[in-house]
């Protein structure tokens, strides 16, 4: 199985060295090939804020640069590992250059048959909302998440007993990826993801004049039919369907008025 490691950190330090002790166990499980994006090396240049991505697609993009090679890379993989230090309470700003560049992937989400481990390292703070943050982002761009792990690793030496815990922690988190990667199918949603779908039927249903990129996409997928209710043909909870289905309603209201609003 081939994994894809998209480094947020600028060094080789502590983020990398937890991303090989992964690739260490998850060599040690069976046949696995690993590769490494460094950010700091990839010729991804930041976000202009045209919004050309949204509206026309992403092959529009004024920057000529490897913006589509790096996707093709993800959708070459079987796995990908988001990994990032928390730096200034959040994730590094190379991250967040790479998920600010992806972000016509938010509209037209495309990686439902991936899996993905979200790693992120630092020195005291930070790990659970960095943590909730990329499962928001990688969720949004269709990959199950399937478990995401987090150290804490100062910039001073560690005591040996929080050596070991972050070993356990990472190992876990490598065996536990594993073993999704094997898995062929996949989970029903939750009610969150499902909602989401509702939302972004409601708004892009509504936008083929002003983000054809993004109404031709969902048309194309089939997900604007009336009865579509999730990205995928899985089973999904009735419950779950009503609640989405009432908060499509409401959101399509809403827009229409406001559309229609600002003709006025
Ligand atoms: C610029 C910078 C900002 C940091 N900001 C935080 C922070 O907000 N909270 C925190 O607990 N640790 C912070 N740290 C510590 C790092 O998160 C931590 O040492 C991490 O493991 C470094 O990973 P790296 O070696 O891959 O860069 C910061 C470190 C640097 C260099």
């Amino acid at each position: 199985m081939k994994i894809l490691v998209v480094m947020g950190s600028p060094r080789k330090g502590n983020t990398y060295r937890a991303a090989r002790k992964v690739e260490e166990v998850m060599r040690s499980k069976g046949d696995v090939e690993f590769e490494y994006l460094m950010l700091r090396d990839a010729n991804l240049s930041q976000c202009g804020g045209c919004f050309i991505c949204f509206t026309k697609g992403e092959g529009h993009c004024p920057f000529k640069d490897d913006a589509s090679l790096i996707e093709q890379k993800m959708h070459d993989a079987d796995g990908v590992i988001f990994a990032t230090p928390v730096y200034g309470m959040n994730v590094s700003a190379l991250m967040k250059t790479f998920i600010d560049r992806f972000s016509y992937i938010f509209h037209r989400p495309r990686f439902f048959h991936k899996r993905a481990l979200l790693l992120s390292t630092t020195g005291a703070l930070g790990l659970k909302e960095i943590l909730d943050y990329l499962q928001l982002v990688a969720g949004i761009w269709g990959f199950e998440v399937s478990y995401r792990v987090g150290i804490v690793t100062p910039p001073m030496p560690i005591s040996r007993k929080r050596e070991l815990e972050n070993e356990q922690k990472l190992k876990k988190a490598a065996v536990v990826f594993y073993d999704a990667l094997l898995k062929k199918e996949r989970g029903s949603p939750g009610l969150r993801s499902v909602i989401v779908f509702r939302a972004q039927k409601a708004s892009f249903g509504e936008l083929a004049r002003d983000s054809p990129a993004d109404y031709n996409y969902w048309k194309e997928k089939g997900w604007l039919r009336p009865h579509a209710k999730y990205y995928l043909d899985v089973p999904v909870n009735p419950l779950y369907n009503v609640i989405g289905w009432t908060a499509e309603k409401f959101l399509r209201r809403k827009i229409r008025k406001e559309m229609a609003e600002a003709q006025e």
